[in-house]
């Protein structure tokens, strides 16, 4: 069975959470696409090489889930030559046999538009800073900063920006606990399935 599951938004707006929570709900493979950015920013040297050459062991890194090495993903993101190079793999995923979610900001725009099921979760940047903050700790106002510096790059830039899909589900956590998210989520696809698990 081919059925995409594409979850596109913003830093900290609890894309990880659903991902796993709907890939674990029905058995599907779930691909985290911001770490293949961020293992590109991580190695350093020329981003179009190092996203040419990305093997299976740049993604086990310790140190991809910083906000350093978000920074670095997002400042690699916008370069047309590192998006091409991460494209056939992410597509191979998203139609591999079995079901796939995949997580991102442009999987159900430019990776896999024609994706079965489309969500677009977001909160607002204030929520999710305080969160990231609750993770990583340190100045709270500078969490803040850094996740609308973030943001901005990743929406206004030419290639792939982040946005909803025309068709994609809209799911905002400010207000949701986890639990919430993730039962509103699961209920979406359940909806297109046609089927529980
Ligand atoms: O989801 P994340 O925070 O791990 O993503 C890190 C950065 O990678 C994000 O700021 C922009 C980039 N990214 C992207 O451009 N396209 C994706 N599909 C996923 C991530």
């Amino acid at each position: 069975m081919i059925f995409t599951v594409a979850i596109d938004g913003p830093a900290a707006a609890g894309k990880g959470t659903i991902s796993r929570a709907v890939a674990a709900h029905f058995g599907f493979a779930h691909l985290d696409t911001g770490l293949l950015y961020r293992a590109v920013g991580a190695k350093g040297g020329d981003p179009v090489a190092a996203a040419r050459a990305l093997t299976a062991e740049d993604l086990e890194r310790g140190d991809l889930r910083t906000l350093e090495a978000g920074q670095a993903a997002s400042r690699v993101a916008v370069i047309p030559e590192v998006r091409a190079a991460l494209l056939a793999f992410q597509r191979r995923f998203a139609r591999r046999d079995g079901g796939a979610v995949l997580d991102g900001r442009d999987i159900g725009t430019v990776i896999c538009p024609e994706a079965e099921v489309k969500l677009y979760v977001t909160a607002s940047a204030e929520v999710r800073a305080h969160r990231r903050w609750l993770e990583v700790g340190g100045d709270e106002a500078r969490v803040l900063a850094e996740v609308i510096e973030r943001d901005l790059r990743d929406s206004e830039r030419a290639e792939a920006p982040m946005k909803p899909a025309a068709d994609a589900v809209v799911i905002d956590t400010s207000a949701l606990t986890a639990e919430e998210a993730m039962a509103r989520s699961v209920r979406v696809v359940v909806g297109k399935l046609g089927r529980q698990p």
